[in-house]
C-alpha cells in the first residue's frame, strides 16, 4: 500500500488575512515552479480562509480550517460549522489539537461529534492525539494514544475513516523545538496502525494516513518522513515561512 505523503500547515493564531494570502503565493508560486508528488494543505485563521482560498484556487493546495463545530448552524456564539468552511473552499479540518484540548475544553467524546459531522459534511478530518510530557515518563503514552483514538473514531465506519488523517502530536514536542526522535515517532505510528487495524481492519489501517506533528522542520524531516508508518507531518512554527514549509515538502 502507498500512502501519499501529506504535508500540512497549522498556522494557529498567526498571520492577517493579507498575511496570510501572501504567505499563500508564496507557497503556490514555489510549487507551481517545482511540483511536488505530496499532497499539500495550510490551514489558516478563520478570517483568512476566504483570501487564502482564492490565491489556492486551481494550484492543487487544499485549504484546511483549525477547528469546527458540531452543529449546522445556530445560536453558537463564536463557532463555526462546517457548512461554512465548505462554502468557502475548506477540504480539511484539524480537530481534537492538544492547544484545543489543553485550553479549550475539547474532550474526546466533543472530538468525535465534530468527526461525525465533519465526515457527514464531505470534509476530512485531520485527528490529532498526541500525549504529555508526564504522560511520556509515566510510560502510558499507548494508553492515552489507544483513548483518544477510540474516543475519536466511536461510530465512525471503515469507510468513513478512510477519508480521514490522523496526526500524532506529542504535545512535549509542540513548539518546544524538542522533536520525537524518528524512532519515538515510528514506534507510536505504528502503534496507532495497529489500534485502527483493531478497530477496524488491516486494509483499512494501511489506508489511513498518520502524520507526525511536533518540531518538524527542513532537518529532521527527512528522517522523520523516511519511517514507514510516518505518512506526512502537521508543521506548526516552520509552517510560518515559506521557505521553511518548502524545505518540509521538499525533504518528503
Ligand atoms: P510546531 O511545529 O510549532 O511544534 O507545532 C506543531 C503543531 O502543533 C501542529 O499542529
Amino acid at each position: 500500500m502507498t500512502r501519499r505523503i501529506i504535508i500540512a500547515g497549522n498556522w494557529k493564531m498567526h498571520k492577517t488575512a493579507e498575511e496570510s494570502a501572501t504567505l499563500a503565493k508564496e507557497i503556490v508560486a514555489a510549487l507551481k515552479a517545482a511540483p511536488s508528488a505530496n499532497e499539500v494543505v495550510v490551514c489558516p485563521t478563520y478570517v483568512a480562509l476566504d483570501r487564502v482560498s482564492s490565491v489556492l484556487a486551481g494550484s492543487g493546495i487544499a485549504l484546511g480550517a483549525q477547528d469546527m463545530h458540531w452543529e449546522n448552524q445556530g445560536a453558537f456564539t463564536g463557532m463555526i460549522s462546517g457548512d461554512l468552511l465548505k462554502a468557502v473552499g475548506v477540504t480539511y479540518v484539524i480537530l481534537g489539537h492538544s492547544e484545543q484540548r489543553a485550553y479549550f475544553g475539547e474532550t474526546d467524546a466533543t472530538v468525535n461529534k465534530k468527526v461525525i459531522k465533519a465526515l457527514a459534511d464531505g470534509l476530512s478530518p485531520i485527528v490529532c492525539v498526541g500525549e504529555t510530557l508526564e504522560e511520556r515518563e509515566g510510560n502510558i503514552t499507548e494508553k492515552v494514544v489507544e483513548t483518544q483514538l477510540r474516543g475519536a473514531y466511536a461510530d465512525i465506519s471503515a469507510a468513513d475513516a478512510r477519508k480521514t488523517v490522523v496526526a500524532y502530536e506529542p504535545v512535549w514536542a509542540i513548539g518546544t523545538g524538542r522533536t520525537a526522535t524518528s524512532q519515538q515517532a515510528q514506534d507510536v505510528h505504528k502503534y496507532i496502525r495497529g489500534l485502527l487495524a483493531s478497530i477496524y481492519d488491516a486494509a483499512t489501517a494501511e489506508s489511513v494516513r498518520i502524520q507526525y506533528g511536533g518540531s518538524m522542520k527542513p532537518e529532521n524531516a527527512a528522517e522523520l518522513l523516511a519511517q514507514p508508518d510516518v505518512d506526512g507531518g502537521l508543521i506548526g512554527g516552520a509552517a510560518l515561512k515559506a521557505d521553511a514549509f518548502l524545505g518540509i515538502i521538499g525533504a518528503a
